[in-house]
């Protein structure tokens, strides 16, 4: 078998484009024990007058997710937003159908912009276009973003909430293209209320931003002929579109599951693509830009939730999509976040979903604390380390096949190149389940840039959880795989592990 290989060169005049914060955004949906029993659990030691658990607040700050998108997801689609606002006894209850759940409202609009600030995040607000449409998305906004003197700013005010809440980032609405969503429509038939929508929006504040939802995932029948017809009615007032991918090792087969990141690849240039069909074909002048805003590993707990919505329907926050992940599902969302940031150009807003309970790094106990699955560490890494300028690093590696996917590179990397702290850090996975690859990085265009860490995530078991009482899935700092010989770093990456290589001046 030949040799592998992974060669890199970092050279300042390969930028790529440099990383929208955003692209570290995040999700928190009305759904199982995201909202209730998650950021919000007024009888938790750790709350704090808000009712807000502190615990988990600490573990979102020390993620710094600077936008958090909300109330759904599918939720929304069936949101009546009126009732989550106001004095809390007063709110109503509502079946819930989306997740087959009760919705108590006891957190609502003006909790969780309060909560979004103490978590240093903006809001990224959806509107409902499932069953609703216009009318609620505009009351909505004038509700959230006009300082006072009309009907809904000052019913704002009369809840208690001074200040408007200045929401920027609205979704209209959420996966419209699937037949699972209350109100799925057509693409014509979205497209038209979507635009309509967008441009009563943007007559009230031309400064909003506006994200239209794209395909689900890239394997819906509509695909991409939806993004087309969107952008085609609405190309003027679109500011982004949305795509959304969720990944599973359905066939227990590591390798495999390693590689679908290539698809999440093609995905992206296939939108990216259509958009500048749309810009050529409107003779436009603006690149749309792309909404990554769901993304992660989701499969775990697929058939424990189909049996709690089917047998054990309308709970006040059950425990739903409660993913466990392990050692393996932290190197897929590496990967993941690696090929976002490749896209760094076009990519401009991303959202792991989700944040808490909900497929997510963040898990709380009831009764306990608050701790942290495997996939926090690589999102914890890229968010601390990938801010800056994303470079294209030349990547030339040893390839390979697996079931689904042919030429896979053994080693997948991106590097971020932090301009005023002078760091330049490199995110490496190598895919090789069984081999160490070494990734020579060639520095030639950053004179001066030393080797200073390594972080690595690695496990000898890739089905190794986390959970509250012990965390064997821990990052550490690797002393013995680098040397750097002038301008020639060589990296030692151990097989199927997560690498956080950093540089500095
Ligand atoms: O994130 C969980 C669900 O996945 C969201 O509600 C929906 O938008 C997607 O299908």
């Amino acid at each position: 078998m030949d040799k592998k290989f992974a060669r890199i060169t970092l050279d300042q005049d390969f930028a790529v484009s440099r990383v929208d914060d955003r692209v570290y955004g995040s999700f928190i949906e009305h759904l199982g024990r995201a909202v209730y029993g998650g950021i919000w659990q007024p009888e938790h030691p750790s709350a704090d007058e808000e009712g807000f658990r502190k615990d988990v607040l600490e573990l979102v700050r020390e993620l710094n997710v600077p936008i958090v998108r909300y109330p759904g997801g599918n939720f929304v689609s069936n949101f009546y937003w009126e009732d989550s606002v106001g004095p809390r006894e007063l709110r109503p209850r509502r079946l819930e159908a989306a997740w087959r759940s009760t919705e108590p409202n006891w957190v609502g609009v003006n909790e969780f912009a309060a909560w979004a600030k103490k978590a240093n995040a903006q809001v990224m607000m959806a509107v409902n276009l499932g069953t609703r449409g216009i009318e609620a998305a505009c009351n909505l906004l004038e509700y959230c973003n006009h300082p006072s003197g009309t009907k809904w700013s000052d019913l704002r005010v009369a809840h208690g909430v001074k200040d408007p809440h200045n929401i920027k980032v609205w979704c209209l609405g959420n996966e419209m293209d699937g037949p699972w969503q209350t109100g799925h429509k057509t693409p014509e038939e979205y497209a038209r209320l979507a635009n309509e929508t967008a441009k009563a929006m943007k007559q009230i504040d031309p400064s909003l931003e506006l994200v239209f939802c794209g395909s689900s995932n890239m394997h819906m029948p509509t695909f991409p002929q939806w993004e087309a017809t969107v952008l085609e009615e609405a190309y003027d007032v679109a500011d982004f579109i949305s795509l959304h991918t969720y990944y599973g090792n359905y066939t227990n087969d590591t390798g495999d599951f390693l590689s679908m990141t290539l698809e999440m690849d093609q995905f992206i240039q296939t939108v990216a693509a259509t958009c500048d069909f749309v810009k050529a074909k409107r003779r436009g002048k603006k690149d749309i830009r792309l909404s990554f805003d769901e993304w992660n590993v989701w499969f775990h707990a697929n058939a424990a939730d189909d049996d709690t919505m089917k047998n054990r329907p309308w709970g006040i926050a059950p425990h739903l999509l409660e993913d466990h992940y392990d050692f393996e599902d932290a190197l897929v969302v590496g990967l993941m976040l690696i090929t976002l940031l490749k896209h760094a150009d076009r990519v401009k807003m991303a959202c792991l979903a989700q944040l808490v309970n909900v497929i997510a790094p963040i898990m709380t106990e009831e009764n306990g604390p608050a701790w942290r699955q495997t996939i926090f560490y690589p999102f914890l890494h890229a968010s601390r380390y990938g801010r800056g300028v994303a470079m294209n690093t030349a990547l030339r590696t040893s390839k390979h096949d697996t079931a689904h996917f042919t030429d896979v590179p053994d080693v997948d990397c991106v590097a971020v190149w932090n301009d005023e702290q002078e760091e330049i850090t490199v995110f490496a996975v190598n895919r090789d389940l069984k081999e160490d690859i070494v990734l020579e990085t060639d520095l030639r265009g950053f004179e001066g840039y030393r080797f200073a860490e390594h972080i690595v995530l690695e496990h000898n078991d890739f089905f190794a959880v986390n959970s509250a009482e012990a965390q064997p899935v821990q990052p550490k700092t690797a002393t013995d795989r680098d040397e750097q010989d002038g301008g020639l770093l060589q990296s030692r990456l151990a097989p199927a592990s997560w690498n956080v290589i950093r540089l500095k001046k």
